[in-house]
């Protein structure tokens, strides 16, 4: 940096701060999804049937029943909210969102963000209104509407583009969220394609799907999640790798499994989204949605992605260190009867005695000398804070 550039940088940190420093050094997006996004999406449970009434009935929910307490934040639209384009190329809702202006307002009258979804390809992948041909316009759209969060699905634009176009193809929408003057979170969607932890961030993304879909089911939901392992260095503050949206509450996991999917995105630093009817839940599933500790262990501020340290057949530990110095463990069964399952405290960097919290329960178990053991039920988990 040349003497002057440095005294001017000095300046702006001292009045504006390193944040807004580096909002206004490299964007506005820069200084966004310090810690993994959290809110609600449309897709996993309204999929295609999604209306401005259940976005609504979605923020009133998060507003009211803790969840904005315990960090949800954006209530995004999924697919299926296109309209077609007025003579001049803008983009309209189609009649189940009769006034996104109206709906964004709403949303942020509640203290929360709200996000939109579009394609890369002439269509989306339930085939609406894509944004081939019109992202700067749509993002200006996007923009003039309110909204503070994009996904961005490839879907059709196989159809348009090589997939060596692909960074080429998501940069372009990033720079034109850039020129739309709003702080909008940018959400890649390719599935994990051509290895996207590898470029995600450098193309502006928050964000970016490491995988296929989720459903609501164990055996996919676990396969997603357990092969997060060795991406972890992909993963920041500002730049998160995506194992898709929550399941939890959707009825086809049992107890267990939907603490061990919680568990697993926790510890992965992955980005939780809620995907279930908000407005319709059980108090069991508000409760795994909204366990402060847990919720803690995603949204840490030293941003790292949990691994894999032990494996025994269908036993697994995983481990997350945490900004105060301790280490969130995961101990997991997916096997299909109760086992105990053990972390060794050496394998956590951890030497000697270490008090062991159990995070789901709120409670401490105890001080252990060198290693920890918990009986762990079928398809589910013990997760526990050492220190
Ligand atoms: C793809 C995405 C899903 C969802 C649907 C909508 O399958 O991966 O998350 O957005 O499209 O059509």
């Amino acid at each position: 940096m040349k003497p002057r550039t440095r005294w001017v940088v000095r300046i702006l940190l001292s009045v504006a701060g390193p944040a807004c420093l580096a909002g206004a050094l490299f964007g506005q997006q820069a200084s966004l999804a310090q810690t993994p996004p959290m809110g609600w999406n449309s897709w996993n449970h309204f999929g295609c049937k999604v209306t401005a009434a259940d976005v609504r009935a979605a923020a009133d929910a998060i507003a009211s029943n803790g969840m904005k307490a315990a960090g949800y934040t954006y209530v995004n639209i999924d697919d299926c909210w296109q309209g077609q384009r007025d003579p001049d190329g803008t983009i309209l809702p189609n009649e189940k969102f009769p006034d996104m202006k109206a709906l964004a307002d709403y949303v942020h009258s509640k203290g929360l963000k709200i996000g939109i979804y579009t394609s890369p390809g002439p269509q989306t992948c339930a085939r609406y209104e894509g944004s081939y041909g019109h992202e700067e316009q749509d993002a200006q759209q996007y923009a003039a509407w309110g909204f503070d969060y994009l996904k961005y699905d490839w879907c059709s634009a196989r159809r348009v583009y090589k997939s060596s176009e692909m960074q080429e193809v998501y940069r372009k929408m990033h720079d034109a969220l850039q020129r739309a003057g709003r702080p909008i979170v940018f959400s890649l969607c390719q599935y994990g394609y051509d290895r996207v932890w590898r470029w995600g961030a450098s193309v502006g993304g928050q964000l970016w799907r490491t995988t296929e879909d989720i459903t609501d089911n164990y055996d996919r939901m676990s396969v997603i999640g357990f092969d997060q392992n060795g991406l972890e260095k992909f993963a920041g503050p500002g730049h998160w790798n995506d194992p898709d949206m929550l399941e939890v509450g959707n009825g086809k996991m049992n107890h267990d499994e939907y603490l061990t999917h919680m568990s697993l995105w926790c510890l992965l630093a992955a980005p939780l989204l809620a995907g279930n009817d908000l407005s319709k839940m059980t108090p069991e599933t508000l409760a795994i949605l909204t366990n402060p500790e847990v919720i803690a262990v995603d949204q840490d501020a030293k941003g790292i992605q949990g691994r894999r340290i032990a494996q025994e057949g269908p036993l697994e530990g995983w481990a997350k260190p945490l900004a105060d110095g301790s280490i969130a463990v995961g101990l997991f069964n997916r096997g299909e009867s109760e086992n105990p399952v053990t972390v060794n405290f050496e394998d956590i960097g951890i030497k000697g005695p270490a008090g062991v919290r159990d995070l789901w329960a709120h409670k401490d178990v105890g001080v252990f000398q060198d290693h920890f053991t918990a009986q762990v039920p079928r398809h589910g988990v013990a997760l526990v804070k050492v220190k």
